[in-house]
């Protein structure tokens, strides 16, 4: 039998639930001026080995990399940003200069191993805000993942922290190496990124590393003026908006791009301390990547993540939607049609085949219908159907002709 492949699921019994999610997504994005923008899912190896970064874990490891036919380097995309830097500098956006907002959603791909939240295809939320420099921006980004996470009834910390910019975060670079370089015991992953990627020391998951990292210099007792300026504002934002966080100076995140505000969202509800939403500010990417130096934020939201905590409370039993049916063969023609014309303002089951009333009622039980419809001898000769509401029990016959009425009025 062919199966998926591992690591790559079906969204196949919670389509509701994922599709609830981006709408909950899409509702507050729309309100803070963002527009959806779609982009490729494969696109050039070059794209994401410059963005996301050579030395980062996902380059390095988790790439869905491959030759096409025509001999180009291709890559199924491992997360949103890359491509639609690439966009925005394709369609010359760099240059035409003012503020411009986009959304996205759909597949990101990464040879992780998989595990409890953790895919090799998986799906994200993300926003991503071009041309605007002001710190109140990076609080906006902040605030909608927040009031995302909330209308989902996700609880979580915000992590925030701050990376410096080209000007003071390779000086701290430099004192942290020299740190580094004095200890013993470091494991292998950091021994080899102290020459790579020096920060992402701080984030090692091993307890002797973190116990030897103690007394390491942290970036934010090294951000220049400006940096510190616009941390600072940050918090304040944040607390004169209620938004609680806590600093986390080792809070590095897994791409390259960033400076300034990094933050993630994190949960313990998915195994430990799992990020369901992380992102930040990337003043560089747009120029790194050919275009005209453009200030940008976002963030990317883990959906699969989220639903597998909306799954794990305990579900709702709420009935919802009508069940339509006949007694007699003869009928199914009437109700296929009184399905169609109540579909227009209502959710609405036809079951075409004819069966006794209480198979009937069994059948709208199992689908967890509210309302209950039937046409059957009796009332097809009083141009009435009969109706029950399984939630309350309510039982009668009702004209057809005042049907639509009274099923708007429930
Ligand atoms: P990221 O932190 O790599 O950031 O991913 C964002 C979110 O995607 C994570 O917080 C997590 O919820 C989810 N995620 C990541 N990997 C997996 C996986 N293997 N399985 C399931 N869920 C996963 C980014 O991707 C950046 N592009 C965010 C960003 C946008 N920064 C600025 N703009």
């Amino acid at each position: 039998m062919i199966q998926a492949l591992r690591g790559m699921k079906d969204i196949i019994d919670d389509g509701d639930l994922y599709q609830y999610i981006v709408k909950i997504c899409e509702e507050i994005t729309l309100n803070f001026g963002y527009k959806f923008i779609e982009t490729p899912k494969l696109e050039q190896t070059s794209l994401f080995i410059r963005s996301v970064g050579e030395s980062s874990d996902i380059v390095n490891k988790e790439m869905y990399q491959f030759i096409d036919k025509g001999g180009n380097d291709v890559c199924l995309r491992p997360e949103g940003t890359a491509g639609v830097v690439r966009a925005f500098i394709e369609h010359k956006f760099d240059r035409a200069g003012g503020v411009r907002k986009y959304f996205y959603y759909g597949s990101m791909f990464r040879y992780e191993r998989p595990q409890k939240g953790r895919l090799r295809e998986f799906h994200q939320f993300g926003i991503e805000c071009f041309g605007e420099k002001s710190v109140y921006e990076d609080a906006s980004v902040i605030i909608i993942g927040a009031e995302i996470l909330n209308r989902l009834g996700i609880k979580t910390t915000l992590k925030i922290n701050s990376l410096g910019d080209k000007e003071c975060m390779p000086k701290y670079k430099a004192k942290l190496v020299e740190y580094l370089n004095s200890l013993d015991g470091l494991c292998q992953d950091c021994l080899r990124r102290i020459d790579t990627n020096p920060i992402r020391v701080l984030d090692c998951k091993n307890e002797n590393c973190q116990n030897l990292l103690k007394n390491a210099p942290l970036i934010t007792e090294n951000l220049n003026d400006e940096c510190q300026k616009d941390f600072d504002k940050l918090k304040e934002i944040l607390t004169n908006n209620n938004i609680k966080f806590e600093v986390d100076p080792k809070l590095v995140r897994g791409l390259d791009y960033y400076s300034k505000t990094a933050f993630e969202f994190i949960s313990d509800e998915i195994g430990s301390q799992s990020a369901v939403l992380g992102g930040g500010r990337y003043d560089n990417l747009v120029e790194y990547l050919g275009g005209r130096q453009t200030y940008a934020v976002g963030f990317a939201m883990g959906i699969e993540r989220i639903m597998e905590i909306l799954k794990s409370r305990t579900q709702s039993d709420e009935r919802k939607g009508i069940y339509l049916c006949a007694l007699d063969d003869k009928f199914i023609d009437e109700i296929y049609k009184l399905g169609l014309n109540l579909r227009k303002t209502h959710n609405v089951e036809t079951n075409y085949e004819a069966k006794n009333p209480a198979k009937h009622l069994k059948s709208a039980d199992n689908l967890n219908k509210k309302i209950f419809l039937c046409l059957g001898e009796n009332e097809f000769k009083n141009n009435e159907i009969w109706y029950k509401n399984l939630d309350n029990g309510d039982d009668e016959k009702l004209n057809l002709n005042d049907l639509e009425r009274f099923l708007n009025a429930r």
